[in-house]
């Protein structure tokens, strides 16, 4: 069969007018409905072509299909008879009959360019789409907003209603199975009609539902006009009923004059009439009225006034249709949302994670209404802007579109397939927000940080929310998964006890650098500690405890798994009983050398010189002037990896210099130390000693201590000292002025720049002195 054709798109660009061809429909009608062919579909992860592919997959036809990268939907279309080419290569269309391409499809895609060659017919999504729908009755479903939703909610319906509709709509939706179903049975095929590229031209169907009609896709149109053109055509060629939302003036303007047109809304001159609606928690119910005459009381499962006049829509359409208002309102109450339109990703008393696909405006104050009528305490915004020509264009009305948001989090523009439009990013949008007035916007460039961010500022009673049309969905969908591990540990942890995401390590390391703590745990109590590591343990999360942070340095990736600091209750109790000084392990060495001072016990007074806490001396056997912290240790008492307590003498432990095995897999609780009987006089005379020599010797300065364990042939301070390595630097990273053992932190040093700065002193001193010198400063976390 031959197929000549026109294209119907209606694109200006002198590219596409080479490929017109004549009066298409008919014969390709016939063509994809009722024989079988080799198909070739470019661009086919689209949610619009994969629903294509799975049509003609069940039409029985030969379907193959190329594009950049796998999705879940190829790979389930593959399971189907999908021949999938990860690129786009013109040979892979070689034995097709026909090629179908998508309108993100650039002209130079080799495919087209090979098919147009050979005069192989090449056709547009909605062709085909509005090909397979001339076999049926055919119902679509138009708008700039709530296309996807309104017209997933009319297959259900039809479906419910015993008329076995085939259907085409531009998600996945898990109450229809699949985004596109062929129904051989049925005489109705409901389709979401695409307004973005023209193409809605393309369409003659029997009705037609028309949502809204604004400035939209202004990339492709030159204004409105042109936009309410290509709308006009579409009613113009609906043969039955054209069911539209009067409260919209550009709509009702445009739909009235229609021999069939019938109004759907809340003012009162709409045919179909909403009245006495009442929002609540996910849902809605609503009186409606047939001019006049009460039909009944609709309820909905899916939240926001804006869904409340879809479904007005489709009650008008349906009951056009002849189903009985029980039958509809009664599969109404059982619609769910299609996926990313209000999806609930997490749901707890505390925290309530949702993703919507709201990219336009309009579209995110009806989301941002919906989400504040639930009644959280905060709502909390994601937002990643979807196409520069769409920025630029609304950046106004972007603007004023977040006021119900009490903070938003902007991230930068998904292209789709646009080139970038110089000075256009996501913070073009933020310029307009605050410039509204609105106080709790930030500019988040890097999408993989957004959820980071977001989790970190997160509090009980807080609705997230991520909008837009490209990949931000991904960043709360990570939120939410973590979010899941962090409530367990909340409840380990219990009401006392602290539980944060992504806690930012800088702020816990006295270098002041290192990434996110995947999960930052604060528990208070030995037993909160203990059901915490055997938590981990059988969960299988990594476990690390941090102090106060001063002998380590975290790379700039962060730690993965649990952080635990342990902290307050428990950890910080500190009691003398004769000579004897029992502290937890999150009590600072300093404040031991003083509760010694104040018992007048001596021995301990060179822990005053130590940054660090009783967990962390332990841990590494921390020393100063001569002295260290095993020297003074009587007994510690110890949780090991599956959170059973112990307590050792000194003389069961193994100590080395800057080392103490037990400590590397089992984590400290307290310690006893021991002072001797002395003078007050004595004892502040050695604290003056020991303030006076760290005032002298050490820098004042954001740095992790001394960064190198000592060598046995020379202090490693005189060492990098004699090697002339003072005050060198990379980036921010400097080796103190005051003393070559220090490395510090001039300003925003990076993780990586203090161990790049670490390796080039290593190097110098193997290269010029033989010595090997070896980290005392514990590195850990992954680079970024
Ligand atoms: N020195 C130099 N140039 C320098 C630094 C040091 O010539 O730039 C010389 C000093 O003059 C001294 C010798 O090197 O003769 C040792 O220096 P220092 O007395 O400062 O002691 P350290 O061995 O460098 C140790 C601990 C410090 C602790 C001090 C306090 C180690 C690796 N470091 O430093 O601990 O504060 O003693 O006496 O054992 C830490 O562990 O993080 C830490 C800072």
């Amino acid at each position: 069969m031959k197929l000549t054709s026109e294209a119907t798109a209606v694109r200006a660009d002198s590219q596409r007018k080479k490929f017109r061809r004549r009066d298409p429909l008919p014969d390709l009608s016939r063509f994809l409905t009722t024989e079988q062919h080799r198909i070739h579909l470019v661009g086919v992860a689209g949610s619009g072509m994969s629903g294509l592919a799975g049509l003609l997959i069940e039409l029985g036809h030969a379907v193959s299909g190329s594009d950049k990268g796998s999705t879940t939907e190829t790979e389930r279309l593959q399971r189907l008879g999908l021949r999938f080419h990860e690129q786009h290569l013109a040979e892979h269309a070689d034995a097709a009959d026909l090629v179908v391409f998508s309108s993100a499809i650039k002209d130079d895609n080799p495919i087209l360019l090979t098919a147009r060659g050979c005069g192989k017919p090449l056709f547009r999504r909605a062709e085909a789409v509005a090909a397979i729908m001339q076999a049926k009755r055919g119902i679509v479903i138009a708008g700039m907003h709530g296309k996807t939703t309104t017209s997933a909610m009319t297959a259900h319906v039809l479906r419910e209603g015993g008329l076995h509709p085939s259907h085409y709509v531009g998600a996945e939706i898990p109450i229809l199975g699949t985004n596109a179903y062929w129904n051989q049975r049925g005489e109705y095929f409901v389709a979401e009609g695409d307004e973005s590229d023209g193409t809605l031209r393309c369409f003659h169907p029997e009705h037609a539902v028309i949502l809204n009609i604004e400035e939209e896709h202004l990339d492709f149109y030159p204004d409105l006009a042109a936009i309410e053109k290509v709308f006009a055509q579409l009613i113009d060629q609906t043969s039955g009923s054209v069911l539209y939302n009067v409260d919209d003036p550009n709509t009702a303007r445009l739909c009235s004059k229609h021999k069939r047109a019938v109004s759907y809304g809340f003012s009162e001159q709409a045919d179909y009439r909403g009245a006495d609606v009442e929002l609540r928690n996910f849902g809605s119910s609503f009186l409606v009225v047939r001019r006049g005459e009460k039909l009944g009381q609709a309820t909905l499962n899916v939240p926001g006034e804006h869904n409340v006049h879809n479904a007005l829509g489709v009650i008008a359409l349906a009951s056009e249709l002849s189903i009985p208002f029980d039958k509809i309102t009664a599969s109404l109450r059982k619609f769910e949302h299609a996926r990313r339109r209000f999806e609930i990703k997490y749901a707890s008393d505390r925290f309530l994670l949702v993703d919507d696909y709201a990219h336009h405006p309009t579209e995110i104050r009806a989301t941002l209404r919906a989400a504040k009528s639930i009644g959280r305490r905060r709502l909390v915004t994601m937002f990643q802007p979807h196409r520069f020509s769409r920025t630029k264009a609304l950046c106004r009305e972007f603007g004023s579109a977040f006021d119900d948001a009490d903070l938003v989090m902007v991230t930068d523009v998904y292209p789709a397939s646009e080139p970038p439009i110089p000075g256009i990013t996501g913070r073009t949008i933020v310029d307009e927000i605050v410039r509204h007035a609105h106080h709790g916007v930030t500019y988040q460039p890097h999408l993989q940080s957004v959820h980071r961010d977001v989790g970190n500022m997160l509090e009980a009673g807080d609705l997230v929310l991520s909008l837009g049309a490209g990949n931000i969905h991904e960043q709360l969908e990570i939120l939410a998964a973590d979010l899941v591990i962090a409530e367990k540990l909340k409840t380990i942890v219990g009401k006392e006890g602290e539980v944060r995401l992504y806690e930012p390590l800088s702020n816990h390391t006295t270098l002041r650098v290192g990434g996110p703590a995947q999960f930052w745990v604060e528990p208070r109590t030995e037993q909160g500690f203990s059901k915490l590591i055997r938590f981990c343990h059988d969960e299988h999360l990594p476990l690390f405890v941090i102090g106060r942070g001063s002998n380590l340095l975290v790379r700039d990736g962060g730690i993965r798994g649990v952080v635990v600091h342990p902290r307050r209750g428990d950890f910080e109790k500190i009691a003398v009983d004769g000579c004897e000084i029992t502290a937890g392990a999150g009590v600072k060495l300093r404040q031991v050398a003083y509760a010694a001072r104040a018992a007048n016990l001596g021995g301990l007074e060179w822990m005053e010189g130590i940054p660090g806490t009783v967990g962390g001396g332990l841990r590494m056997n921390a020393g100063a002037i001569g002295a260290q912290t095993f020297e003074n240790v009587t007994r510690i008492r110890y949780l090991d990896a599956e959170g059973n307590s112990h307590v050792k003498n000194r003389n069961e432990l193994e100590v080395f210099y800057r080392r103490f095995p037990l400590l590397e897999k089992n984590f400290a609780v307290s310690a006893t130390f021991c002072g001797q009987p002395a003078e007050r006089g004595e004892i502040d005379a050695r604290l003056r000693e020991s303030q006076e020599k760290r005032r002298t010797t050490q820098p004042v300065a954001k740095s992790a201590g001394c960064i190198f364990k000592n060598p046995a042939t020379i202090p490693a301070g005189k060492l990098v000292d004699e090697l002339g390595l003072k005050n060198s630097r990379v980036g921010n990273a400097r080796v103190s002025r005051v003393h070559g053992n220090f490395i510090v932190n001039d300003g925003d040093a990076t993780a990586a720049e203090v161990l790049e700065l670490i390796d080039d002193i290593k190097s110098v001193a193997r290269k010029k002195r033989g010595i090997e010198l070896e980290t005392e400063v514990e590195i850990v976390g992954e680079p970024e």
